[in-house]
């Protein structure tokens, strides 16, 4: 059994990452010159970023594979009468019937696809770019000192009502194919018995800068310029954000 972003993981996320702070939220908005500007965000998740962008008025549209992420979306904006466009989608299978001004994917998240996916998603991404469009998206970065995790490791214990999750984690570094192999472990328990688990694989692509913009190159994506975000994700953090267009 494996859920990719499921139930369980969705509310967690939901707990700390259910809207996209001001610094990070600021920068994408910073690429959004007037209100007709159509935007897309692929791997939009839970709408972290989409609805913050919907309640400025912006024309934003997003797609993703977890149902669990999109009807938390659907809902989020339900509640601010809202109602977000985002369907179900695999980027690396997007073949959009429209182009987008400004294409968005925040989080880390193009480093969830593995390498055989990468080409047909950036070739998408590229092909739903209008001729001035731009795309940010951010990576994964290699760092030193990965702490490997062999066994189960409890990671947070959250409290809903009458309910306990219980996260855990595993990592193994694969350096030879730069992934990081992580996964996650929620236990939703209630009276001290274990109600329901879910197991996520989650292997992350970690990248050094000048490998992933010869990939961007590569697939015909230019004019590149990293931006160092400090305190994107948070006090103390450092974001890195890739703008390129075709
Ligand atoms: C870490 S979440 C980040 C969501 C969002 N980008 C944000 O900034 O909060 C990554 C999301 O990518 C989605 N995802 C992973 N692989 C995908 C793929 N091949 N196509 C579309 N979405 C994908 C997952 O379902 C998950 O919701």
């Amino acid at each position: 059994m494996n859920d990719y972003y499921g139930e369980l993981c969705t509310r967690i996320y939901e707990i700390d990452k259910s809207y996209a702070g001001d610094i990070e939220l600021d920068f994408y908005l910073s690429f959004v010159q007037d209100l007709n500007m159509r935007v897309l965000e692929p791997m939009c998740g839970n709408g972290r970023m989409l609805i913050p962008f919907m309640q400025k008025g912006i024309n934003i549209e997003g797609f993703d594979i977890s149902e669990e992420m999109l009807n938390v979306c659907k809902e989020k904006g339900k509640g601010l009468n809202l109602k977000p466009n985002v369907y179900y989608e695999k980027l690396e299978e997007f073949k959009g019937d429209k182009v987008y001004d400004l294409i968005i994917i925040p989080f880390g998240s193009f480093s969830l696809l593995p390498d055989a996916l990468v080409n047909k998603s950036l070739s998408n991404l590229k092909s739903a770019l209008t001729s001035k469009g731009k795309l940010l998206l951010t990576i994964m970065l290699k760092y030193d000192g990965i702490e490997e995790i062999p066994e189960w490791m409890e990671l947070d214990q959250i409290q809903f009502k009458d309910e306990w999750i219980v996260s855990y984690k595993k990592v193994h570094y694969n350096e030879e194919e730069s992934m990081l192999i992580t996964q996650l472990k929620y236990e939703s328990v209630k009276n001290g018995q274990i109600e329901k688990t879910e197991i996520m694989d989650l292997p992350i692509r970690l990248y050094d800068i000048e490998e992933f913009e010869n990939t961007l190159k590569y697939n015909g994506l230019h004019h590149i310029v990293i931006h160092r975000l400090r305190d994107g994700y948070g006090k103390g953090t450092i974001c890195y954000v890739i703008e390129c267009s075709a």
